[in-house]
């Protein structure tokens, strides 16, 4: 049983996600219950294919065509699964929003990004354009763009990938919304490029006390922004715990499969220096 307390932001039980195929149902996420607390990171972990994005998708009302949600996910207290497109357009990107590994797919090339914040913004406030394009300088100076007055002006592609997942960022935290949901959003960035996207997160996260999902394939980014971790396995929770919990007593085989395969800090600084390289090439 999931407790829930007045500071749940989001609390999902018994969430299923499968899609018709000719040889019947596929289940893509099966009977996945979690929940995450205001200020709180739950980090989900698994492999590729093993439905972290169809949870979130899932809560978000986005599931590609055919896709079914089943069980409950509800944002403080309120069902969220099977409300109408109309009904979940002034809860998405206002309420919860979404950061996803590319940002070059979220934002439009021929508009500057100043403009797309802000537009994104007045449709779900009402104010003038002067006020939106002040409130998005503002974010736009929160996440560290330099310069921001000038780069609001500026095109997606005149940014580098690191700045361009701070602009998305922007746009998600905009409105303040209770509930951030990354799904592997530092993944094709270099290591140095996430570590500050991950710290600005958690600075935002600590000013804000937003609920915030956190999707990655790659263990280590978990042990550093996660309170608690599910981990997945062909839409199977396999294990959920605390991070510590996780890292010094995983209770199931995938989970220390896992675990096994990460580089390990050993007393042997030449041993550190070769894994840590491995990871920068990567
Ligand atoms: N439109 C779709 N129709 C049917 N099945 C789909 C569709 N999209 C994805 N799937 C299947 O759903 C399963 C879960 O996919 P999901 O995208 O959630 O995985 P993931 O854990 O996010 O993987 P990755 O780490 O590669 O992003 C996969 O087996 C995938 O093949
Ligand atoms: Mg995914």
């Amino acid at each position: 049983m999931t407790s829930v307390s007045s500071d749940t932001v989001l609390e999902v039980e018994h969430l299923s996600v499968s899609f018709p195929t000719s040889r019947g149902t596929s289940t893509v996420v099966d009977d996945s219950s979690f929940t995450v607390e205001a200020g709180r990171t739950v980090g989900i972990v698994g492999e590729s294919g093993s439905g972290k994005s169809m949870t979130s998708l899932a809560i978000m009302g986005l599931l590609p065509g055919g896709g079914r949600a089943v069980g409950s996910a509800k944002l403080k207290g309120k069902e969220l699964l099977g409300l109408s497109d109309r009904a979940m357009r002034p809860i998405r990107g206002d309420r919860m929003a979404m950061v996803f590994q590319d940002p070059l797919s979220s934002l439009n090339p021929f508009y500057t990004v100043g403009l797309q914040i802000a537009e994104a913004y007045r449709s779900h406030r009402k104010v003038s354009k002067q006020a939106a394009k002040k409130i998005v300088i503002a974010a736009l100076d929160r996440v560290g763009i330099p310069d921001p007055e000038r780069r609001y002006n500026h095109y997606p592609d005149q940014f580098s990938g690191g700045m361009r997942q701070r602009i998305m960022i922007a746009m998600a935290i905009c409105l303040e919304p209770e509930l951030l949901i990354c799904d592997e959003p530092t993944t094709a960035l270099d290591v140095t490029v996430q570590a500050q996207i991950l710290g600005l997160l958690s600075g935002l996260q600590k000013e804000n006390g937003m609920g915030m999902v956190f999707i990655t394939h790659d263990l280590a980014v978990v042990s550093e922004v996660a309170d608690e971790v599910l981990v997945m396995r062909h839409g199977v929770t396999r294990e959920r715990g605390t991070t510590e919990e996780i890292f010094t007593q995983p209770k199931d085989s995938y989970t220390r499969a896992l675990l096994d395969a990460l580089p390990r800090i050993t007393d042997d600084p030449d041993a550190v220096m070769k894994e840590t390289g491995e990871e920068h090439r990567s």
